[in-house]
C-alpha cells in the first residue's frame, strides 16, 4: 500500500531515495517517482511499475530538468550529486489510473512545489474545481495535485506556514513529504491516516512510511502523529501540531535490525517468515507471565487493568487474517474468562449501531496498526466511551497510538504480503488477554498454570510441524492443479478453515473457501466432488467425533480429503486421502499448531502455480485506505 522516502542531509539524495523505495516495495504499489532539488531547480522523473522502471527512466534522462521548469541560471545545472534534498513515491492508485502523470511526486503549474503522498483527499473534487477556476492547470486525474496547486495558490514565502493553512482545508488522510524549489535546505512532513516516521541519522534525515526504509541509516526515530508537521533542514528539524505550536517529541529506537527486513537467504519473505514463528511466538510470550502465579504481566494494559475488571462485554474487530485471531479469541474469552464476546468486520463495526458503553472493550487487532477501517473503528468506539486495546504488531503505528492502551505482537517486522507470524503472534496474545481478563474472575490458579505451561511449550510444537514441509510440499504436488479447495473446521479451528482458506487464495489465486464443518450439510457439500478436494481439520479435541463425521460425508460423495490431526490418530488414516499430523496440545491453542501446516500448503501451492509469492497482484501489505 504505496510508500514515501524524504531524504535532506549531507549525502546525495538521489540513490538514497531509490534504496529507500526498494526497502518499501513489499507493501505493494503500481508506479514511482522521485524528485530532487538542485541548486537551480527540481529534477524529477517518475514509472509506471517496479522501481527498476523508474532506474531506467533516470538513466535515460539526458538534461537534469525534464520537468516544465527552466533553470533560473540558465547555465548547466549542477550535476544530481550535490543535490541533497528530495522525495520518492511508490503509488497504489487510488484516484487515476497507475500512469506517469499520475504517478507522484505531483507539483504545482511553475514546478516549484513537489509533494509525495499517501493517502485519499476527500475533498479533493471541489478543490479542483475552485482551483481550476482561478487558471490552476492540472495535468493528473489524482486527488493529490489538489494539495500541489492549493500550497501554490496560498503560498505566501514560507512553505511550512503555508503547509499548516492547506492541511486545516483538506478533508482526508494524508503522509506528505513535501518540498519547494526556492526554499533550500528545507523537508516539510506532515501526517494525518497514513504513517510517516523521521529517521535521525548522523547529519541526515530520513523521512519514511514505515522504519524499513530507515533502519539502515539509523535505529532512532520519531514517530509523527495525527496532525503534526515537521520541518527539517540538513542539520536539524522542528515538529509543529495544527496550530503551529512547536512541539517536543521522544526519540525511539527500531526494535529489530537491517537482516530482520531482509531475506536473509530464503527464497521468500513468506517462508522466512512461517520459519520464523517458534521465535516470534517465544518473542510474543517473553516477559509476559509469571507460571508459578498462572498469571500474566501485560506492561501496556496495567494503566487500565481496572476498567478491565469492570468490563462485562468486549467486542474484537478487525480485517482480513487479524479478524480470523479475533474469532480464535472470542472462544477463549468467552470458556476461559467468561465476558461475552463479539467479533466483527472493522469495516462493518463502523457502521453498525453497536450497543456499546463504558463497560464495554474494543480490542483492535491490526499487524500494520495502520488499516484505515480499523484505525475508523477504535475512533468509533472511543466516541462512545469505550475502553479501547490494541493488538498491533508494528510499534508506533496510528492503532497503536489511538488505543487507550495496548500489547505488541512483538513478531518482529513481516514483509510478505500474506500474514503468518503476525497471525500465530496476534492468538498468543490473546491467549494473554483471556488469562488476564479470565484470573481477574472465576479463572483458577491451575488453569492459569496449565495455560502458561502449554504456551511455553508451543515454540517447540511449532518446530515439530515446520518439519513437516517436505511431507506437505508431496501434498501440494498432488493437488496445486485442482481448481476449488474447502477448508473445514469447528470451534476453535473454525476461524482457521477461513485462515487456511485465505492465505490459500490470496497467494496461489486458487479459489478456496472456509467452512464451519458443521454447515456443510446445510448446503456447501453440494460443491463436494472428486474435483473440489477438502481440508478436514480435526484435533483430538472436543469436538473430534464430529468432524470425524464431516470427513466421512465428504468422502461418501467422492470428495478429497486432507486431514489435520492430532499426532497418533491412526483411526483417521483409513478415511482420509492424506493426513498431517500435528503435537498435542491445549484445545485453546491448537489453531496455532494447525495455522502452520495452512500457511506451508498454501505456500507450496503459490510456488507450484508460479505465483509472486511476497507480493501478490491487487494485494497490499497494509490497506490505509477505506
Ligand atoms: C493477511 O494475510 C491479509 N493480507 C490481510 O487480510 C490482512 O490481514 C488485513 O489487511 C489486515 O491487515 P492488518 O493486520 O495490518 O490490520
Ligand atoms: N490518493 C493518491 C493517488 O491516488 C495517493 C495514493 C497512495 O496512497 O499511493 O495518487
Amino acid at each position: 500500500m504505496c510508500g514515501i522516502v524524504g531524504y535532506i542531509g549531507k549525502n546525495q539524495a538521489l540513490p538514497i531515495l531509490l534504496d529507500g523505495l526498494k526497502r518499501l516495495e513489499y507493501r505493494g504499489y503500481d508506479s514511482a517517482g522521485v524528485a530532487v532539488k538542485t541548486a537551480d531547480g527540481v529534477f524529477s522523473a517518475k514509472a509506471i511499475g517496479k522501481i527498476v522502471e523508474l532506474e531506467k527512466k533516470i538513466g535515460e534522462i539526458k538534461s537534469p530538468f525534464p520537468c516544465p521548469l527552466v533553470p533560473r541560471s540558465g547555465r548547466r545545472a549542477p550535476l544530481l550529486k550535490r543535490a541533497n534534498t528530495g522525495i520518492a513515491h511508490t503509488r497504489w492508485a487510488t484516484h487515476g489510473a497507475p500512469t506517469e502523470a499520475n504517478a507522484h511526486p505531483q507539483t504545482d503549474c511553475q514546478g516549484k512545489i513537489w509533494l509525495a503522498h499517501n493517502g485519499i483527499i476527500e475533498n479533493y473534487q471541489e478543490l479542483k474545481t475552485r482551483l481550476a477556476a482561478k487558471g490552476h492547470k492540472f495535468i493528473s486525474e489524482t486527488d493529490t495535485e489538489v494539495i500541489a496547486h492549493l500550497l501554490e495558490d496560498l503560498y505566501d514565502g514560507n512553505l511550512t506556514a503555508t503547509l499548516i493553512k492547506v492541511l486545516k482545508i483538506l478533508k482526508g488522510t494524508y503522509g506528505l513529504a513535501v518540498l519547494h524549489r526556492d526554499e533550500p535546505n528545507k523537508l516539510l512532513a506532515a501526517k494525518r491516516g497514513s504513517p510517516l516516521v523521521i529517521g535521525l541519522a548522523d547529519g541526515e534525515f530520513i523521512i519514511a512510511s514505515d522504519a524499513a526504509a530507515i533502519i539502515r541509516h539509523t535505529k532512532q526515530v520519531i514517530y509523527l502523529n495525527d496532525g503534526e508537521i515537521a520541518e527539517i533542514s540538513d542539520r536539524d528539524f522542528k515538529i509543529f501540531d495544527a496550530d503551529n505550536n512547536q512541539v517536543d517529541k521522544n526519540v525511539d529506537q527500531i526494535e529489530w535490525d537491517q537482516a530482520a527486513a531482509e531475506k536473509g537467504g530464503w527464497p521468500h519473505f513468506m517462508l522466512k517468515e512461517i520459519f520464523e514463528q517458534p521465535e516470534s511466538i517465544a518473542n510474543s510470550l517473553r516477559g509476559r507471565f509469571m507460571a508459578e502465579a498462572g498469571r500474566v504481566k501485560l506492561g501496556g494494559l496495567e494503566g487500565v487493568a481496572e476498567r478491565i475488571r469492570q468490563t462485562n462485554k468486549i467486542i474484537i474487530v478487525g480485517c482480513g487474517t487479524a479478524r480470523l485471531a479475533g474469532l480464535v479469541g472470542e472462544y477463549m474469552m468467552e470458556e476461559y474468562a467468561g465476558v461475552p464476546t463479539e467479533v466483527d468486520y472493522a469495516h462493518e463495526f463502523r457502521y453498525r449501531k453497536a450497543v456499546l458503553d463504558e463497560q464495554t472493550a474494543l480490542i483492535a487487532i491490526s499487524q500494520s496498526g495502520e488499516t484505515a477501517d480499523t484505525l475508523a473503528a477504535v475512533q468509533e468506539a472511543k466516541e462512545k466511551g469505550c475502553l479501547t486495546l490494541g493488538v498491533v504488531n508494528v510499534v508506533g503505528s496510528s492503532i497503536a497510538r489511538e488505543t487507550d492502551a495496548g500489547v505488541y505482537s512483538h513478531s518482529g517486522p513481516e514483509i510478505a504480503v500474506a500474514s503468518t507470524k503476525a497471525f500465530t503472534s496476534q492468538i498468543a496474545i490473546l491467549v494473554l488477554f483471556t488469562v488476564m481478563f479470565g484470573r481477574q474472575r472465576q479463572m483458577s490458579l491451575a488453569t492459569g498454570q496449565r495455560i502458561i505451561n502449554e504456551l511455553i511449550a508451543l515454540p517447540d510444537k511449532i518446530r515439530q510441524v515446520l518439519a513437516l514441509n517436505d511431507e506437505i510440499k508431496r501434498v501440494a504436488e498432488k493437488y496445486y492443479k485442482f481448481k476449488n479447495f474447502a477448508f473445514l473446521g469447528r470451534k476453535y479451528n473454525h476461524p482457521i478453515a477461513f485462515e487456511g482458506a485465505i492465505k490459500l487464495k490470496e497467494i496461489s489465486y486458487v479459489h478456496a473457501e472456509g467452512f464451519a464443518s458443521g454447515e456443510m450439510k446445510h448446503g456447501p457439500i453440494a460443491l463436494i466432488d472428486e474435483n473440489f478436494p477438502s481440508l478436514v481439520i480435526a484435533p483430538l479435541d472436543s469436538v473430534y467425533e464430529k468432524n470425524y463425521s464431516s470427513l466421512q460425508e465428504i468422502k461418501a460423495r467422492g470428495g478429497k480429503v486432507i486431514a489435520i490431526t492430532t499426532a497418533g490418530n491412526g483411526k483417521i488414516k483409513a478415511a482420509a486421502d492424506e493426513v498431517i499430523y500435528i503435537p498435542k496440545t491445549l484445545e485453546m491453542l491448537t489453531p496455532i499448531l494447525v495455522t502452520v501446516p495452512l500457511q506451508l500448503f498454501a505456500y507450496q501451492m503459490a510456488i507450484l502455480n508460479g505465483r509472486d509469492v511476497d507480493k501478490p497482484r491487487n494485494l497490499a501489505k497494509s490497506v490505509t485506505v477505506e
